[in-house]
């Protein structure tokens, strides 16, 4: 099983995406012993913005054959100014490359992509789950747009929320993903038609 890892987050040491992704990883690898675990990490390593020569280097070619060998992507996603960093976007700018991970069809798009678990680690300050900040929630849905377009149409998620309303909620908020992290299942769960 090819594994690949990404971290996105800004915060080092103190980021809690960083570490409910580092805990699903390690769940999996306890669960697969025999997992091949590549790590990318876009805060440290960024990713050029998206230029079309920049399609054809062989940096862009190494990070689009590396998410394609993966049978497993687990994405440590934080909340920023209520979306994804923008380093994660720029790695998804690398991925969503037609002809790879989606083809285009007289019937409509088509995802490629479809045959990956991928598990979302997911922090935000604020509580967008449910109530009146619901609306402003452009992360999580931004992914599983995206995802659901190269056919990862039922990505899994690890959330910490409310992790910006002071150090109780933070330490709730971790608490809560790291024990949802020790809950990923050996394998993903099939999806009903
Ligand atoms: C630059 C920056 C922008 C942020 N923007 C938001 C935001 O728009 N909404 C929110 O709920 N929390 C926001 N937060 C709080 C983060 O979502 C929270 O710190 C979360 O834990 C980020 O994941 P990380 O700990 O892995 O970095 C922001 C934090 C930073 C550092």
């Amino acid at each position: 099983m090819n594994l690949l890892h990404i971290d996105s987050s800004i915060q080092g040491d103190a980021s809690l995406s960083r570490a409910m992704s580092a805990a699903v990883v390690s769940r999996l690898r306890a669960l697969h012993p025999d997992a091949t675990v590549t790590y990318r990490d876009l805060a440290e390593h960024p990713l050029p913005h998206m230029t079309l020569p920049g399609f054809a280097t062989p940096e862009a070619q190494a990070v689009l054959e590396e998410f394609v060998a993966a049978d497993v992507v687990v994405i440590g996603v934080p909340m920023y100014n209520f979306t994804i960093s923008s380093q994660l976007k720029a790695w998804l700018d690398h991925i969503a490359i037609a002809g790879k991970t989606f083809r285009y069809t007289e019937q409509g798009p088509v995802g490629l992509a479809g045959d990956k678990r991928v598990i979302l680690a997911l922090s935000r300050g604020g509580f967008y789950s449910e109530g009146p900040a619901a609306s402003m929630e452009h992360a999580e849905t931004y992914l599983r747009a995206i995802l659901g377009f190269m056919g990862i149409t039922a990505p899994e998620l690890v959330l910490a929320e409310g992790a910006a309303l002071g150090p109780e909620q933070r330490e709730a908020a971790l608490a809560g993903g790291l024990e949802a992290a020790n809950r990923i299942e050996p394998t993903r769960a099939e999806t009903v038609a």
